[in-house]
């Protein structure tokens, strides 16, 4: 049944495995088959006009949503902010005239980000929701939603309604693009097919499971991790390190590389598993120097890249995993998945309880 575990040991692998399915289904929303150009519902905005764009969210949906803020800077040229549903409902925000929020949710329900829905509308802000469930407040609540195509997730730990709301970011940030003609109709499709090549590079990932499980078994005998990424692989770092401590109660950090060198690297040594996102494209050579520097001072680095980035990280890199060479702009969606695989097999590695951790709801629906 689909409600079942079928032949998983726990519900969070057998949602892993659908990633191929669930970012395929997804796309297939808000992609057109024949064209291959966005197409998106109608927005509660013209992003040809809005002057900024509130993003906020709880949890892993926060970290989707500052991919997303990556993405709708750097390709539609809107000013976004972002900030945890639990900070922007307190911090009484100058909101813009005439501007839009952004909402990411898997339930719907999740108290802070609901009431950060209300005051955002109260403040005269166009709301949009990307929610996983169609019936869900936010749904209900918002002047707009973009649906996740995920199917129920029950592990308590997001996995693939991450990288669902990862597809449905990109592709607003395409159309968005699109609407005010920040990006031309050659680069569109270079972006689509990206994204439409996501499903079959997650399927080679799950395939081999050994590279990430031999890397579980160094990681599962740290006290703390480091996760380290620039760019739009920032919120992914941040997102590995989330994982690890919620499912195998190992002290995790995501830090942006380029920050590390103003405090993390204080802990850096022999023990410390440095875990990096490091694929080629423009940041490549500024990520892999501050490698380096970690490399450099005893620390054990563990890199995500491609076929091009490989060979500048052996030269001090421990461990080199090899991810397929992808578009940068579809990396975040790319890395995400091995970095919750990771924290899979460190968790049963260590003997959690993967599906229900300690201390954690699947949705926090008081305050
Ligand atoms: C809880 C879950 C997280 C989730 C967060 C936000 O903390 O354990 O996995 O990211 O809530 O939930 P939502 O349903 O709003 O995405």
């Amino acid at each position: 049944a689909a409600t079942g575990k079928g032949n998983y040991r726990h519900f969070m692998e057998k949602e892993l495995h659908e990633h191929p399915v669930v970012i395929g289904e997804t796309l297939r929303q808000y992609v057109d088959p024949a064209t291959r150009a966005v197409a998106l519902p109608p927005l509660p905005f013209n992003p040809a006009i809005v002057p900024r764009l509130t993003v906020t969210a709880c949890g892993s949906a926060f970290l989707a949503g500052l991919v997303g803020r990556y993405w709708i800077e750097g390709l539609a040229r809107i000013p976004v902010e972002a900030d945890v549903a639990s900070e922007l409902r307190y911090r009484d925000p100058p909101l813009a005239e005439g501007g839009a929020a952004l909402l990411v949710s898997q339930s719907g329900e999740t108290a802070d980000t609901l009431a950060a829905l209300r005051l955002l509308r109260a403040g005269g802000q166009s709301v949009l929701a990307v929610v996983n469930v169609d019936e869900s407040s936010m749904a209900r609540e918002s002047d707009a939603a973009l649906l996740t195509v995920a199917g129920p997730e029950i592990g308590v730990a997001s996995t693939k309604a991450f990288t669902a709301q990862l597809s449905v970011l990109a592709c607003l940030a395409i159309g968005m693009a699109r609407a005010r003609g920040t990006i031309d109709a050659v680069r569109e499709a270079a972006l689509t097919a990206a994204l439409l090549e996501l499903p079959g590079h997650a399927a080679v990932l799950l395939e081999d499971g050994a590279t990430i499980h031999a890397l579980a078994e160094e990681v599962a005998q740290a006290r703390d991790v480091l996760f380290l990424g620039r760019g739009n692989l920032f919120p992914i770092a941040m997102e590995g390190a989330l994982k690890l401590k919620e499912i195998s109660y190992i002290h995790a950090e995501g830090y942006a590389a380029g920050e590390m060198k103003h405090g993390p690297i204080a802990l850096i040594d022999p023990a410390v598993p440095v875990i990096a996102l490091c694929p080629s494209g423009p940041l490549f050579e500024k990520t892999a120097s501050n490698l380096q520097e970690a490399a450099a001072r005893g620390g054990r680095i563990m890199a995500f890249t491609d076929a091009l980035g490989a060979p500048a990280l052996r030269r001090f890199a421990k461990h080199v995993i090899e991810l397929p060479t992808v578009d940068p702009f579809v990396a975040p969606i790319l890395h995400a998945m091995p970095v919750q695989l990771l924290a899979y097999h460190v968790a049963v590695l260590k003997g959690t309880d993967v599906d229900q951790p300690r201390n954690l709801a699947k949705s926090v629906t008081v305050e």
